[in-house]
């Protein structure tokens, strides 16, 4: 177990309850939960189901998701859980906010998360108007986040903002620079963004989430594993991330923007490559559990 909590809350990245009790049980706490398409559509559950003919009618998989999430709320914190909008490129702010508030009335802690697209942000900035707690999600840029910024001004409870620390790697870019940039301009801010660090791959990310002091972090339970199983190690003083990929090459950095957070979130340049390849990913997985005729 571990004794003593650091400062960034813990959240569990995956979509099986089970796992998420694994994993409460293992270090005595769970902050949170984020789930999304593709972690659904890994659920055992649904796997079966799919394994053996059963695909889901898009009425059960919102059935489905549901019941995945009513179960793991009374199971975490006060990080909530985060909930995903089906989006894809043509999806409108209008539709994800409809989907947003039937998924915000599903649990008492959700959060919807919204792509860190233009409809994204306008559902987030309506979703934010009613008083609903909105995570932003498929964030790869520092623009993206000071987008994420303006456009939840106003918010009665924290939004979070999910930088994809794992898939910059991946495109040989060090994932760690955009945490680290967003938490220093949002120095400037007035608190409103809390940063959750998301697409964690290894120990090391979660160690290096920790030492940037992000506000939270979310981790698949197979890291957190990991983690327990080398005692819960801490970053100290001398603590250093080493940004290479897995093959060992160092990973591009990504330099410092000045950005003025008192613009209007639509005069960021938000788009972002790895946003629309992670939007048509979760598509895909999602349509993977459903009947064809769905
Ligand atoms: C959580 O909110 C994200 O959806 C998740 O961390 C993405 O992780 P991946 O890049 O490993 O799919």
């Amino acid at each position: 177990m571990l004794d003593k909590r650091p400062k960034t809350k813990i959240l569990v990245d995956g979509g099986d309850p089970e796992e998420t009790l694994r994993v409460k049980k293992l270090i005595g706490i769970v902050d949170g939960q984020t789930t999304n398409p593709s972690l659904i559509a890994k659920n055992p559950e649904i796997r079966q189901r799919v394994a053996s003919g059963h695909s889901l009618s898009a009425q059960e998989e919102k059935q489905a998701y549901r019941e995945i999430v009513e179960t793991i709320s009374p199971l975490v914190g006060d990080a909530g859980v985060s909930i995903e909008v089906f989006a894809d490129m043509d999806t409108t702010a209008e539709d994800m906010l409809r989907q947003g508030e039937e998924m915000f009335s599903w649990i008492p802690n959700a959060y919807v998360k919204y792509p860190s697209t233009r409809e994204g942000l306008r559902a987030a900035q309506m979703s934010v108007a009613k008083n609903m707690r909105v995570n932003m999600t498929l964030c790869f840029s520092q623009d993206q986040a000071a987008a994420v910024y303006a456009a939840t001004k106003g918010t009665k409870e924290p939004a979070y903002v999910s930088p994809f620390v794992g898939r910059l790697d991946d495109h040989g870019e060090n994932g760690m620079d955009v945490i680290r940039w967003i938490k220093k301009m949002y120095q400037k801010g007035d608190g409103h963004v809390h940063v959750l660090a998301a697409s964690i791959r290894s120990v090391n990310h979660l160690l290096a989430a920790f030492a940037a002091g992000t506000d939270l972090v979310t981790v698949p339970a197979k890291v957190l594993l990991e983690w327990s199983a080398k005692g819960f190690p801490m970053p100290d003083e001398a603590f250093h991330y080493k940004a290479v990929d897995g093959a060992g090459k160092p990973l591009r950095e990504i330099p410092y923007k000045e950005l003025n957070l008192d613009l209007p979130w639509q005069s960021f340049d938000i788009v972002h490559e790895l946003t629309n390849a992670g939007i048509q990913k979760f598509v895909a997985d999602y349509r993977a559990t459903l009947k064809r005729s769905a």
